[in-house]
């Protein structure tokens, strides 16, 4: 059975828009595999550890190809707990609204936790080499305008770039990028059509 982690980055939940297009995609991939065992990551109401002195200490040790030593040891047992649950995962769905141009502090902050040099990546002679290939990874973002491929807003967006270099760095080239926009710079009726439109990009997925 495909294990699905399906990481939330709207507080909205009931009224996000992302979400609603999230959950067809999620009902897609039900229908596609059969059963799935869905994961549900909300970065708004889990208590991620701080990255801390003592984290990003054990992060150095790490980077400099030590074990992890000292307090380190013990603060980075809910990180390892996070990576296991990010690795666990056949396939990847990211559901992020656009916030200041980029994604959500929160969402950056589970970014900030889970990749690790030894876990998501190492440094090899020949260069670096991510170690989560092999995922299928689906984000799913709304955005209050408009910044898709063509627009004069384009090059502010900071969603697509950042999490192509960031999936990319870990081994996960497989990126679907299915977006709703523009959500508040439109009629009612506009954004209804704009989330329509998203879900019909689901819908046509192999
Ligand atoms: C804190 C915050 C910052 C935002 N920043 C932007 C922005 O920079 N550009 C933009 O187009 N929309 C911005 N928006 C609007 C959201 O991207 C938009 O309403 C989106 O559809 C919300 O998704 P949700 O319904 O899934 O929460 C922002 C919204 C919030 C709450």
């Amino acid at each position: 059975m495909k294990k699905v982690l399906h990481i939330v980055a709207s507080p909205r939940v009931a009224q996000s828009r992302t979400l609603r297009i999230a959950g067809e995609l999620i009902a897609r991939l039900k229908k596609t595999h059969g059963e799935i065992a869905l994961d549900t990551l909300d970065v708004f109401t889990e208590k991620l550890p701080e990255m801390n002195i003592t984290r990003v200490n054990g992060k150095y040790m790490l980077m400099s190809g030590q074990e992890l030593s000292g307090d380190a040891i013990g603060a980075w047992e809910e990180i390892k707990t996070h990576i296991a649950r990010f690795l666990a995962a056949d396939i990847i769905v990211i559901s992020t609204p656009m916030w200041n141009f980029g994604i959500p502090y929160k969402l950056k902050h589970y970014i900030d936790i889970v990749w690790q040099p030894g876990f998501m990546f190492k440094y090899t002679e020949t260069g670096p080499v991510g170690l989560a290939a092999g995922r299928k990874v689906y984000v799913v973002s709304t955005r209050g305008g408009d910044y898709s491929a063509g627009t004069p807003a384009e090059p502010f967006d900071q969603i697509t770039p950042y999490l192509k270099t960031v999936l990319g760095w870990a081994g996960m080239t497989d990126v679907t990028f299915i977006s709703g926009q523009p959500m508040d710079a439109n009629s009612e009726e506009g954004r209804e059509a704009k989330i329509k439109e998203a879900i019909a990009t689901i819908d046509k997925l192999g």
